[in-house]
């Protein structure tokens, strides 16, 4: 005896049932993943070129020493998400991602409109602030979606780079109680 939708003999309410499934369901989950995965990985690839002008047009050691570290870190971040391709089995492709195109932007618009020193170290800080939040909310999203369908090494190289996002965030956060002290003092 059939369990669900006995009563329906042109069998549409089994197949409504597997549309909603759980295996459907998951693949749906699973291609919003590789699709993120595409996203970020694009916008890691446009930082390696962003980060480096950035860090010409910074003023503050600190600074310059922070955003050269996180250079080297978005780098090896880029071979991270190859290696995650490669565990899921998929093809390492990079879609334009939009949002990342539009703070990289910004970032160049604060450092055209300021003059070098502590004031554009403040806009630079601001700008690379929001690359990080941006970065921190898809890998917190790729880590759970990870964890959902069953990538868990995936999860787990993710999480390394999620890890150097928020602690990148928290240097810049106190970098700038200092620059922005300066930069007042520039009025
Ligand atoms: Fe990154
Ligand atoms: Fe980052």
């Amino acid at each position: 005896m059939e369990k669900n939708g006995s009563h329906n003999s042109d069998g549409k309410v089994n197949q409504h049932l597997a549309k909603g499934g759980k295996a459907d369901a998951s693949n749906g989950l699973r291609s919003l993943f590789v699709d993120e995965l595409k996203d970020i990985y694009w916008a890691e690839k446009a930082l390696t070129k962003a980060l480096p002008k950035m860090i010409e047009k910074a003023t503050s050691e600190e600074l310059v020493e922070a955003l050269e570290m996180h250079l080297e870190q978005t780098e090896e971040q880029v071979v991270r998400l190859e290696k995650v391709f490669e565990i899921i089995s998929e093809k390492a492709e990079a879609k334009k991602c939009e949002a990342m195109a539009g703070l990289i932007k910004e970032a160049e618009e604060i450092m055209e409109s300021t003059e070098e020193g502590v004031v554009r170290d403040a806009g630079i800080i601001a700008a690379g602030q929001k690359v990080e939040h941006y970065e921190i909310a898809t890998y917190g999203t790729l880590c759970a979606f990870a964890k959902m369908i069953g990538e868990s090494e995936a999860g787990s190289i993710l999480h390394l780079t999620l890890t150097e996002e928020k602690a990148a965030d928290e240097k810049l956060s106190e970098i700038s109680d200092t620059i922005n002290v300066e930069a007042l003092a520039e009025n």
